[in-house]
């Protein structure tokens, strides 16, 4: 039974991605952020991350329109550059590195 289930997830995955530009399955796929770099900056920016977690309850992948950015998205600001940071998304200046993103990320697949 659970192994007919991961074969029609494996053909439905198969079947979507041949429908799709390489470079919009590249950005779906997305940065990988290793568990490492993300659990070092969480403890870096323990304050904030707990911060966020506690007065931005609504903001979820799900409903990304209750996102109110205006007054969460500073409080991660430091978290989220090291997040960056360690993904070798950002550049010196603490500016994001689209060149990096079209790199790495997107694996020169949107180019
Ligand atoms: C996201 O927010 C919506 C609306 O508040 C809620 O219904 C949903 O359960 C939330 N999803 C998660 C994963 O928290
Ligand atoms: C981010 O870091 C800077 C420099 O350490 C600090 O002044 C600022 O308050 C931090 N921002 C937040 C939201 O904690």
């Amino acid at each position: 039974m659970t192994r007919v289930l991961m074969l029609l997830i494996a053909a439905a995955t198969a079947s979507f991605a041949a429908g799709q530009s390489p470079c919009k399955i590249a950005f779906w796929a997305g940065t990988q952020f290793d568990m490492t770099a993300l659990n070092n900056c969480v403890s870096q920016h323990k304050t904030e991350y707990e911060k966020f977690i506690a007065s931005c309850p609504a903001i979820n992948a799900t409903l990304p329109t209750v996102n109110d950015a205006a007054r969460c998205d500073p409080i991660l600001s430091n978290f989220s550059k090291c997040l960056l940071r360690s993904a070798k998304l950002l550049k010196p200046d603490n500016t994001f590195d689209d060149v990096a993103f079209k790199t790495i990320a997107l694996k020169k697949k949107c180019i």
